[in-house]
């Protein structure tokens, strides 16, 4: 197969962008005055049509129930060979398909993030007692979390395949060094061994992919700084067991890391600090400097900003903290804050320890930042907080917060409200992926933990669900619901193809609650007796089409 003209990728994302983008945005702000945001942006008067896509009931069935209109097809599974070398990794979550050529949007290539594993699948056992654990049981595990990246097309029948033994599939696994994007070395190296726990994250105005490493402390554990003379690694909590073979530091993940879709090349960007990351949703200003969001997801963690000096530069700028009480943006530079020269060595340090420098400049503890889209007609950013258990919010709400500089967003002062709670008023609970559609409706998916559905306060609800919010027309505002998920399981990673009409979607997590091999709680998606396989399906069908075509 021919190798893909960087140039001419390249080229294409430079004058199209991927997906809908600043140009979507501007064009909707002069349509529409303030007072007249309701009207849809085009002049042309069209016969209402019926909305094409109707609410499904909650379920709770072993399957990947979708509204009428839509059907799916499974694009790839666990452990399907990508290549003669590789196979695709465990828990697909964040996805992000970049077309080769804007002449052919049907044909390009699809990162998949595979955050994390479960060890009776890949074994057998739970490893109860890590210690237990092999080396070589460990290699595999390793093996399947990171990344994937395969090409994809759609075939003559007009469904989307994947290109085995293409020559750009590979994979990226917690054993692929990674070189930090810093001038100083982090913990001793200028590289680290791995990238995992790969959640969400976002694409970049030049078709780079960023894979955000989200509870990177299962790995590894997690520098405890409480004594400050005497600092010890924290194994506490979900703990995979690999450093009794493996000794890599806890400071080389929690990054925001850059990947090349054509090549595999890959960094760590230093600058966007070090949590557990749920995303990186990327903004381009007028004179094409980068804003990038992203949420720490974990009960009372912050919502960051960072705004780039210049144009295609991840490595220079400043990282901020939302203050939501305050509406503000509040710096975290070294040489701007007292408090953090007081506490911190140096810039670095106060990046590999953004938690606990984000606390003491005031950012405002959230209820789980997830997921953040930036909306294409209004230009308000939606973060989903998902929920706070120990502190009684159980359902968790859309965050939205509305820039001072609505369209380029570099101001350092917002306003933050309630976009959509949870609630079985709204019928969704614990918000957390969102993705715009080309027309501009919301798109999100629901985290209730695996262990929490059908109870408590989660008994409304059922599985977990995709759900949709229409721009426009008279469902405008209103929550739909389109799909609901097999047991266990959480839809992730909801990404549009560039005509609409194809809705990439992983299904994360079926059967996880499975006791052992002999009681497995999920046989999605082969049936029978089979094991439970994470997998990344295509939606389509006349639904879709019927929206991509306008106005209702
Ligand atoms: Fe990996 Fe915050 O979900
Ligand atoms: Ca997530
Ligand atoms: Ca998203
Ligand atoms: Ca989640």
């Amino acid at each position: 197969m021919k190798k893909q003209n960087r140039r001419s990728f390249l080229q294409f994302l430079g004058r199209a962008g991927v997906g809908i983008g600043a140009s979507a945005f501007l064009v909707n702000i002069q349509a529409c005055s303030p007072n007249e945001k309701s009207k849809t942006p085009t002049t042309d008067v069209k016969k209402p049509r019926p909305f094409p896509l109707k609410d499904i009931q909650h379920s709770l069935e072993d399957k990947l129930v979708l509204t009428n209109g839509l059907e799916y097809d499974i694009l790839i599974k666990w452990n399907d060979p990508i290549s003669e070398t590789d196979q695709f990794g465990f828990n697909n979550d964040y996805l992000a398909f970049v077309p080769f050529d804007k002449n052919n949007p049907n044909d390009g290539m699809l990162w998949v993030n595979h955050e994390y594993f479960q060890e009776l699948f890949i074994s057998g056992s739970d490893y109860e007692d890590k210690s237990k654990k092999t080396k070589e049981i460990i290699d595999i595990e390793m093996y399947s979390v990171g990344g994937s990246l395969v090409r994809i097309r759609k075939n003559n029948a007009g469904k989307w395949e994947v290109v085995l033994n293409d020559e750009h599939n590979r994979r990226l696994t917690a054993k692929t060094e990674i070189p930090f994007h810093w001038n100083d070395p982090i913990q001793g190296s200028t590289s680290a061994i791995g990238t995992f726990a790969n959640c969400s994250g976002g694409v970049t105005p030049w078709g780079t992919i960023l894979t955000c490493e989200e509870n990177y402390d299962m790995f590894y554990g997690e520098t405890d700084h409480s004594d400050p003379k005497k600092p010890f690694r924290n194994l506490d909590g979900d703990y995979y067991g690999w450093s009794q073979h493996y000794d890599y530091p806890p400071e080389h993940y929690g990054w925001v890391v850059e990947v090349n879709p054509l090549t595999g090349e890959a960094k760590k960007l230093v600058a966007l600090g070090r949590c557990a990351h749920e995303c990186a949703t990327v903004h381009e200003t007028k004179d094409g400097r980068l804003v990038v969001y992203s949420g720490d997801d974990s009960n009372d963690e912050c919502l960051y900003k960072f705004i780039s000096n210049e144009p295609k530069n991840l490595k220079d700028g400043k990282l901020y903290v939302a203050n939501t009480t305050e509406g503000k943006w509040i710096s975290l530079d070294y040489n701007e804050q007292e408090i953090l020269r007081q506490n911190f060595a140096n810039q670095t340090e106060v990046l590999i320890r953004l938690r606990e420098a984000a606390k003491l400049v005031g950012g405002t503890p959230l209820n789980r930042p997830e997921d953040i889209e930036i909306d294409p007609i209004t230009g308000h950013v939606l973060v989903a907080l998902t929920n706070n258990k120990p502190k009684g919010d159980y359902l968790g709400e859309i965050l939205k917060i509305v820039e001072t500089d609505l369209e380029d967003k570099t101001s350092l002062t917002f306003l933050a409200s309630t976009f959509l709670a949870g609630g079985e008023d709204t019928g969704f609970a614990c918000p957390d992926n969102m993705a715009f559609d080309p027309k501009g409706n919301l798109w999100f998916t629901s985290d209730i933990s695996g262990s929490s559905i059908n109870s408590g306060p989660y008994l409304p609800f059922g599985n977990n669900g995709l759900f949709m919010i229409p721009s426009w027309g008279d469902q405008k505002g209103k929550v739909i619901q389109i799909a609901s998920a097999p047991i266990d399981a959480e839809f992730t990673g909801p990404f549009f193809a560039p005509d609409g009409e194809t809705l990439f979607l992983s299904v994360q997590h079926p059967g996880e609650r499975s006791k052992d091999l002999e009681n497995l709680s999920s046989h999605w998606p082969e049936g029978g007796s089979a094991q439970p396989k994470p997998s990344v399906v295509c939606i389509s069908g006349q639904g879709l089409k019927d929206l991509m075509q306008g106005e209702f």
